[in-house]
């Protein structure tokens, strides 16, 4: 095999966004993972901004480790990077902290902006030193010259020091994760067919746990009454109306007449009895959501609890407990926080079974009303699926009649 060429770019794409605002982020068109969890089928963006004032310049957020090259080829591009005056950090997560290190390396005057705790993490990931660090709360801003950084505090959006920054004269929003998607296609909102999907998936996997401070942050956004949001992954909204309103929805929890059912099954016991809910459920007009842990996507799982009102759990018994795939669901749907409001379960065990009892003290320390559980030993006999069909029933009941 030949040595790996690298090619050395000397053209990169900086669209201007607004006048003197440019994209210098990258795409990262064949990430499969992030945060060693989640599937991006789509790859995912880190979206960084240059802002180019009368006086001075600043550079909002950085990139992911491994791409500092392309996000110094970008600036250089507009200007010098030695030059750079302030480097914003909205997010000290390192998908958009990464490069910070090498960025303030190359330009000794720069100055990292960010709030106090996201000063405490910049020593703590990047050891920044303090004289190098500008702190800003709510409402203070930064003059370049013709352009404006106002800083927003936005708490947990989607770490405890995450901030918004707004340039007042173009009316840009730099809201970095929030409002954001995992995907590398597109640049604009209205160049991606699915985005709405896409950013459900995105709000279910990140934003779903701090939904009362999302209605917060969604508020203080709205308020400042953007052009454009320029998130940190994914597509930039021209029309920011189009998030504003499904995150509206979301931040709030509302649900739909819907309910998620994710299993998983060994020899088809449980999934006989799975499929027998999905019958009843869609026959009472009942959204569902299918998904068999053997081979599910948790992004697409995390999108649907995002405005379920129902789940459904399929698990057999396995070493007298949850087999590892359901537990591993139902944990994680736990942590995500959805708010989903009632609970069935079905399970098939062989001996002394098990799995039951595990789940039903998972989810005793939730908020849902478990409305029933059939547990069957072996393979389902028909009054066995006569259960599964009342329990659906039920089911179908509680959520038709749950006035939001
Ligand atoms: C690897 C393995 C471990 C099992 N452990 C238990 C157990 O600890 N207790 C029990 O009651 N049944 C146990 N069983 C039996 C299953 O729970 C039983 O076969 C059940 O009907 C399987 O449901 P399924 O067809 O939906 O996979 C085990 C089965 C397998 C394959
Ligand atoms: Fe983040
Ligand atoms: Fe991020």
């Amino acid at each position: 095999m030949p040595d790996k060429k690298v090619i050395h770019m000397n053209a990169y794409a900086i669209p201007e966004i607004s006048e003197n605002v440019f994209w210098v982020g990258s795409k990262d068109w064949n990430r499969r993972l992030f945060d060693a969890l989640i599937p991006l089928p789509q790859g995912t963006t880190y979206n960084a901004y240059f802002v180019k004032g009368n006086e001075k310049t600043a550079l909002i957020d950085s990139v992911n480790p491994g791409f500092e090259k392309e996000l110094e080829g970008k600036i250089e591009q507009i200007s010098s990077v030695k030059d750079l005056d302030y480097l914003v950090m909205n997010h000290a997560e390192p998908d958009h902290s990464g490069s910070i290190p090498y960025i303030l390396n190359l330009a000794p005057k720069a100055v990292l902006v960010t709030t106090e705790k996201g000063a405490k993490m910049a020593t703590m990931y990047h050891n920044i030193p303090q004289e190098r660090m500008m702190i800003v709360k709510q409402g203070d801003s930064l003059d370049l010259g013709g352009k404006t950084l106002k800083f927003v505090e936005a708490p947990w959006l989607h770490w405890p020091e995450t901030m918004f920054t707004f340039l007042e004269e173009d009316r840009v929003l730099f809201s970095c994760d929030f409002f954001g998607a995992h995907t590398a296609f597109g640049f604009y909102d209205d160049d991606v067919e699915d985005l709405i999907s896409l950013a459900k998936r995105y709000f279910g996997e990140i934003m779903m746990p701090f939904k009362g401070l999302g209605k917060k942050g969604l508020e203080k956004a709205r308020e400042l009454d953007p052009l454009i949001i320029a998130p940190s992954h994914g597509p930039l909204y021209r029309n920011p109306e189009r998030i504003f309103e499904a995150y509206s929805d979301w931040t709030v929890g509302k649900t739909k007449e819907k309910v998620i059912i994710p299993y998983v099954s060994m020899w088809n016991s449980t999934e006989n009895m799975v499929k027998v809910i999905v019958e009843t459920l869609i026959a009472e007009g009942i959204e569902v959501c299918l998904y068999n842990l053997a081979n599910a996507d948790i992004g697409d799982i995390a999108k649907d609890l995002v405005d379920s009102r129902g789940i459904v759990v399929g698990t057999p018994t396995l070493l007298g407990g949850m087999h590892p795939l359901a537990l591993n669901a139902v944990n994680l749907a736990k942590v995500l926080r959805p708010p989903f409001k009632y609970a069935a379960a079905l399970s098939s065990y062989g001996w002394g079974g098990g799995a039951l009892n595990q789940l039903q003290k998972i989810l005793e320390t939730t908020k849902l009303e478990i409305v029933g559980a059939v547990d069957v030993n072996g393979p389902c006999k028909e009054e066995d699926f006569d259960k599964v069909r009342e329990l659906g029933m039920e089911l179908a009941r509680k959520i038709k009649e749950d006035s939001e």
